[in-house]
């Protein structure tokens, strides 16, 4: 017999979807101090900001990206948006996995190759990828990234930009306290130089493919650079022995690639070439480069990918517009530097101290609650921070919950507020004190 009274069965509760994740209050303010250091050194660099769509034309990431790349043949979340009225037509859209694509798009949009001038571009926001989710690696994401694009004549192809970009990011790292990064750079070289090395990737791959994993045979076929940046464990050892891209660079690349080096060295930024470094994107001509972090990350350890993407603009049928650019993974860049923190804790056995409110606002009836909003709302707007009760406050009581907002309680009686004199209590030395009304924000404010 099913339960007779009439008491509504409870609700399943509704989670966050799988791989997106909500930032609460004591994680926000990290995120905000790297937002704003991530502005300041840009804008130091003379980049703006540029705020793309999260959703765009399917075809946008499918000719940008690469139909054969992880992200556009598995990972993205796609959609067949149907027409609202007869003048509408139905689209193929998607959550954008990355934002290099809408970022060339809005340039090519806009016309703003037609100024002239080099664009320094950068943005910070969500990025979409059906990924299986795990430490770092999200199904919703934030990216912090920038790109530097323009016509030909604006020197937007020059080494000196590639160079730039790079000792602008190891700068920023620097500015946010990461520790021991590492600049892994490398060039794949134009599209000349790569025709010739797919040959070559093809031919050695011939007679190896059907020892590798189903997924390398298929890029064996499809996109043979794409190998070269497998994971697969079993596979190393016939990756490793696979040609070389620096050995089928033309002297252009070879000599652009000797440019960047060369800048770099000039700057002081370490770096380490890696050869296999090819990048999980179609459109990257000539450099590529991560920065990759030892704490914190785990197998997730790219912090930061990027690189150089000559023909993009063309790929989506804009002007001959070069470009390099870059983009961090902020949720990665934040385990990082919690990381460190936590490590320096236990280093030093002294917990960071957590930001305080200058004063909890405790009226001692419900007869003291206007006045204690008005008290509040004064001091707000002198710039103070403090919360105020409710009257349910119970001296003594009430006191750790205050505490642990507030760094002081300011007590609100009948006689408190007739003589417009309060008693403040210091939770750090227990002091309790009375304080005139016109000597109160000074007296919070130390
Ligand atoms: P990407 O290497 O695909 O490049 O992504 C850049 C960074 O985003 C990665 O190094 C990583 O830190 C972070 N990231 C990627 N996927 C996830 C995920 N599922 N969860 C958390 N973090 C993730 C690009 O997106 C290019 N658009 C970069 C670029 C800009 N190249 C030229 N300009």
């Amino acid at each position: 017999m099913s339960e007779s009274n009439n008491k509504p069965a409870p609700r399943p509760t509704i989670k966050a979807v799988r791989g997106t994740r909500d930032l609460l209050p004591d994680q926000t303010p990290l995120w905000n101090r790297v937002e704003a250091t991530a502005r300041a050194v840009f804008a130091r660099y003379g980049f703006g900001e540029i705020r793309t769509p999260v959703f765009e034309a399917t075809e946008l990431f499918a000719r940008g990206v690469g139909e054969e790349t992880d992200i556009v043949s598995k990972e993205m979340f796609t959609w067949e948006d149907r027409a609202r009225a007869a003048s509408e037509k139905a689209q193929n859209l998607t959550l954008r996995p990355e934002s290099t694509a809408g970022v060339v798009r809005a340039y090519i949009e806009h016309k703003l190759g037609e100024t002239g001038q080099l664009q320094k571009l950068y943005y910070i926001g969500p990025q979409f990828r059906r990924e299986r989710p795990q430490r770092g690696r999200y199904r919703q994401f934030w990216q912090i990234g920038a790109e530097v694009i323009g016509p030909q004549s604006s020197g937007a192809e020059s080494a000196v930009r590639d160079a730039e970009v790079l000792e602008m990011l190891a700068s920023l790292l620097d500015e946010l306290g990461i520790r021991d990064w590492k600049l892994e750079l490398n060039s794949v070289g134009n599209a000349e130089d790569r025709v010739r090395f797919n040959v070559a990737l093809r031919e050695a791959l011939a007679p190896v493919k059907d020892q590798m994993c189903p997924d390398n045979q298929r890029r064996a076929e499809t996109n043979p650079l794409r190998v070269l940046d497998s994971k697969d464990e079993a596979d190393q050892e016939i990756i490793n022995a696979l040609p070389k891209i620096a050995d089928y660079l033309g002297d252009e690349s070879r000599e652009h690639f000797e440019q960047v080096k060369a800048a770099l060295d000039a700057c002081g930024v370490p770096y380490h070439v890696n050869p296999r470094l090819v990048r999980g994107l179609d459109y990257y001509t000539r450099t590529t480069f991560e920065f990759t972090v030892t704490t914190g990350l785990g197998t997730q350890n790219a912090l930061l990918g990027g690189g150089r993407y000559d023909g993009l603009s063309e790929m989506l049928g804009g002007p001959k517009a070069p470009g390099i650019g870059f983009a961090i993974g902020e949720d990665r860049l934040i385990l990082t530097l919690q990381a460190q923190a936590e490590a320096d804790a236990a280093a030093s056995g002294v917990a960071p101290a957590e930001p305080k409110l200058n004063a909890y606002i405790a009226p001692l009836g419900i007869a003291q609650n206007a006045a204690a909003l008005k008290l509040a709302r004064e001091l707000r707007r002198e710039g103070l921070a403090v919360e105020v009760g409710d009257g349910s406050f119970k001296i003594g009581k009430s006191f750790g919950f205050a505490d642990r907002l507030a760094a002081r309680v300011i007590l609100l009686g009948e006689n408190e507020v007739a003589s417009d004199e309060f008693t403040v209590k210091t939770f750090a030395s227990g002091e309790q004190v009375k304080v005139p009304r016109k000597a109160l924000v000074d007296f919070l404010q130390h």
